[in-house]
């Protein structure tokens, strides 16, 4: 009876060791996938984003109540329009906005790459988020062309209502310091996290307007003016002509 009740003792010290050993080896696996994806044509698309961490039961409390920050640089050909972004964040349809401010009428030549934070709580273990985006014009130039925008990979941030990421010092490299969310001006404390990318990088090809198409509809639009002119000259001079008729 002592000797099985000294196995069963030593059967949960060797449990318990082995837990310990493994909350310290690997306190938390932060397994998250993230595909990107580019919908409709033209130069007003939108960006989605879907983030599912893992669902193993012993790693759920690394994310549960935690918020999501997604910051994703966009290239200078590609913009977001902060009043589209406040309109959408005062109906609590998206919470996103751009870091810096944002020209929405420059072509893509006196543009930068910009950068836009998308911010939402982390729900069961996924997070879909999206974002408008639009294409900037490119100066015109002899034949037309296309040009080409890549959409490189977002980073993804996590804050926590408490200290627990401090256990991940492993999977999580470093903090940044950034907005908390679209709709306050203070900052807070970010952790970056590690993902994985389940999908390539977005291309998104645009027209670039022909320079010889310009002459044509320069010519065009001057041979118009010139006839209108005339015409409008012809008529004045018969007005001129036609009262003195009258008269004689
Ligand atoms: C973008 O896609 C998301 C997810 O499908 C959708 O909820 C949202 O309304 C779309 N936005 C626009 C501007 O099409
Ligand atoms: C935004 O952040 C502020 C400050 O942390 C918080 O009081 C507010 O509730 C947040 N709003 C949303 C929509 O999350």
């Amino acid at each position: 009876m002592s000797a099985s009740h000294g196995m069963a003792a030593l059967m949960i010290s060797i449990l318990f060791l082995s837990l310990i050993c493994d909350i310290t080896t690997n306190p938390c696996k932060l397994d998250v996938k993230v595909e990107q994806v580019i919908h409709n044509e033209g130069f007003h698309r939108n960006i989605t984003y879907r983030i599912v961490f893992t669902e193993d039961y012993e790693d759920r409390w690394s994310y549960r109540d935690c918020v999501l920050g997604l910051e994703q640089t966009l290239p200078a050909g590609v913009y977001t329009n902060p009043d589209e972004l406040g309109d959408l964040r005062r109906i609590n349809r998206l919470n996103a906005i751009p870091k810096n401010r944002i020209n929405v009428e420059l072509p893509t030549e006196q543009s930068e790459p910009n950068v836009v934070y998308i911010m939402d709580n982390v729900r069961d273990s996924q997070v879909y988020m999206w974002l408008p985006v639009h294409a900037r014009y490119h100066q015109a130039v002899p034949g037309g062309s296309m040009a080409r925008n890549e959409i490189g990979a977002p980073k993804l941030y996590l804050r926590c209502p408490d200290q627990r990421l401090d256990l991940c010092k492993k999977a999580v490299a470093s903090s940044m310091t950034f907005l908390c969310n679209g709709s306050s001006k203070e900052k807070c404390i970010w952790k970056s996290i590690p993902f994985t990318m389940m999908t390539d990088m977005i291309v998104w090809d645009v027209p670039v307007g022909n320079t010889d198409d310009y002459y044509i509809v320069a010519g065009g639009t001057s041979i118009v003016i010139i006839v209108g002119s005339l015409y409008l000259l012809k008529i004045i001079h018969e007005y001129k002509v036609r009262p003195k008729q009258k008269l004689q």
